[in-house]
């Protein structure tokens, strides 16, 4: 069938919701796609048709539900599209590094297991709250054709008392039912909730219950466990990572790449360089924040331009912004 009349079906299909049909001319596509020796394309759709990256409420194809929490009923996972690519991320040289490696490990695990040899799966992802680490996650899965399994760690160890060692099971259980990048956000629950002596029975299996699930954990997905306390992370589970990437606060130049980025698609006239200076010690988020924020100013004052003014103005904000939320009211 030609391509255009195939487009045509799979599109009618999913307006009449026939998933049966839809997933047949979706096929079809597949086999076109390899016909032509668009292998890469032929292989990203099956993994995206796989996978059903539908919303989270959805069952999959398998037929696995998406896993609650017992008692609450709550979802311990969430699927995303994700977005963003390597295009969008300003990374230190080492991390460049590291994301460079997985990738092409990725890609060519085939070759890597034919050689008797495992890619890197499992990543550890450590720094401060705004700084890319569940960017880099999206990132990671954009460049693989991957669906993102999202887990809110505390929304998986805050339930009943032996509860969580179950919910664990059940997303890992259904991780493993599928080929996506797991992040497992905010990881840090684990270890912030040793403080609380009352807690370290339960604590203490949860930790073991995880590093089983890690260590048994064999999928074609990659696995990001992601955390802003390192630091209170046992030894124990840094081990079983293959790789361990940091995500340090911007350079001055870094913070000038960013500023360039986030401002591409609006005219500036800034002195990059000066504008950066005045924005030592500020996150990536923070300086998205003041570039965005520049940028609404000068739409709604009907400006075409962000000027060094306005800029300035935004960066003053921003710093005020922080300062209440660090509680002395004064700027940092
Ligand atoms: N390294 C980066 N490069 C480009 N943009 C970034 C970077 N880090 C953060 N941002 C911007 O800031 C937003 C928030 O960052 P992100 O959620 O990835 O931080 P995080 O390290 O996961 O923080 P937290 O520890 O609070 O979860 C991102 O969606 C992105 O728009
Ligand atoms: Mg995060």
């Amino acid at each position: 069938m030609a391509r255009g009349e195939l487009l045509r079906k799979l599109f009618q299909s999913h307006r009449r919701g026939n998933d049966e049909e839809f997933r047949s001319v979706a096929l079809r596509v597949i086999a076109e796609e390899e016909r032509k020796n668009n292998h890469r394309l032929a292989e990203d759709l099956k993994r995206i048709l796989e996978n059903g990256a539908r919303p989270a409420s959805a069952k999959r194809l398998s037929g696995t539900s998406v896993p609650r929490d017992e008692e609450r009923q709550t979802l311990l996972v969430d699927v995303r599209d994700p977005q963003r690519t390597l295009a969008e991320i300003v990374l230190t040289q080492s991390g460049s590094e590291v994301i460079g490696r997985v990738l092409r490990e990725y890609r060519q695990s085939e070759l890597l297991r034919a050689h008797g040899l495992q890619p890197a799966t499992k990543l550890l992802f450590c720094g401060p709250p705004g700084c890319g680490k569940t960017l880099c996650a999206e990132v990671i899965a954009s460049e693989l054709g991957l669906p993102l399994l999202y887990t809110r760690f505390d929304a998986v160890v805050s339930s009943y008392l032996g509860e969580t060692a179950a919910n664990l099971r059940k997303v890992f259980d259904y991780a493993s039912s599928g080929r996506w990048v797991v992040l497992f956000d905010e990881f840090d629950a684990i270890g912030k909730a040793r403080d609380d002596a009352s807690e370290h029975g339960e604590l203490k299996r949860v930790i073991n219950s995880f590093l089983q699930l890690l260590d048994s954990f064999v999928s074609p997905s990659i696995l990001v466990a992601a955390t802003n306390h390192e630091q209170l992370l046992d030894p124990a589970l840094w081990r079983r990572f293959d790789e361990v990437m940091m995500f340090p606060r911007p350079t001055i130049h870094d913070i000038r790449t960013l500023i360039r980025q986030k401002l591409r698609n609006f005219p500036q006239s800034l002195d990059i360089k000066e504008a950066a200076s005045k924005m030592r010690g500020m996150t990536h988020a923070d300086v998205e924040q003041v570039c965005l924020s520049a940028v609404k100013a000068a739409i709604l004052d009907e400006r075409d331009i962000v000027d060094s003014a306005l800029f300035a103005d935004a960066v003053a904000k921003q710093r005020t912004r922080l300062a209440m939320s660090e509680g002395d009211g004064r700027p940092r």
